[in-house]
């Protein structure tokens, strides 16, 4: 059989993986969330867990089922996802496909916020760690560290300006414009320092089975 079939490419690689969006809390019954559905992240998991990886699975709030074979960590919140993905170093491969909120509210309220009829609430933001960025500094750093990009615009040359400012070793670009935020399908772009790979759109399985085949093929 060629070298790298399915069942054993990944055989012994600790692979950990961040998927889905992250809720910040305003107030004990509201959040601030993004349209992630978590699918392109489960399905890269249930991708690398079938070629034989340690599959380790930070999942935001998501309505998906645990790919055979991964274990998974569900996590509420960006800080909550920073502190399971560090409790889960060290890794060979990580792949960021989280939609990390990039700010939660400074200071959650206790209590239901109530309407007063009077002045509106503000809510004053922070903004949140930068798990990839916080990876690509720390000296446990996976030798192949992925991260995602959802971009409306001007796709390519934002995930370019991205991996150089992240400083990991891919990203993977796609244009969200459309429906692809909790939508079937995916067209992405592969972003590292040798040039840009587009793919065609295709189901987001699909994708997860071609980006592990590119990812086993860089590790071997
Ligand atoms: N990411 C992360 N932690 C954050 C924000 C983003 O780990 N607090 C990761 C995502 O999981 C993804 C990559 O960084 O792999 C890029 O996320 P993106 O939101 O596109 O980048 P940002 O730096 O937040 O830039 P933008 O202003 O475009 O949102
Ligand atoms: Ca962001």
């Amino acid at each position: 059989p060629p070298a790298g079939g399915r069942g054993e490419a990944l055989r012994g690689k600790r692979v950990l993986i961040t998927a889905g969006p992250t809720h910040e809390p305003i107030d004990p019954v509201r959040y601030i969330a993004n349209r992630s559905s978590g699918r392109q992240g489960f399905a890269i998991a249930a991708a690398a867990a079938e070629m034989g990886a340690e599959v380790h699975l930070i999942a935001g709030p998501v309505h998906l089922a645990t790919p055979p074979g991964v274990t998974r960590i569900d996590v509420e919140t960006a800080r909550e996802m920073a502190a399971a993905v560090d409790a889960a170093l060290p890794a060979d491969i990580a792949i960021l496909v989280a939609a990390v909120a990039d700010w939660r509210t400074a200071d959650a309220a206790d209590q239901k916020i109530k309407k007063t009829g009077g002045a509106l609430p503000v809510l004053q933001l922070a903004e949140n760690p930068d798990i990839l960025a916080g990876l690509a500094g720390d000296p446990r750093r996976p030798a192949l560290l992925i991260g995602f990009a959802a971009e409306t615009e001007h796709v390519v040359a934002h995930a370019q300006a991205k991996l150089a400012r992240k400083r990991c070793d891919w990203i993977v670009a796609n244009d969200v414009s459309g429906d692809v935020m909790g939508g079937q399908n995916n067209a992405v772009h592969i972003v590292t320092g040798q040039g840009v790979e587009s793919w065609a759109d295709l189901p987001k399985d699909q994708v997860a089975r071609k980006l592990m085949e590119k990812i086993a093929d860089a590790v071997r």
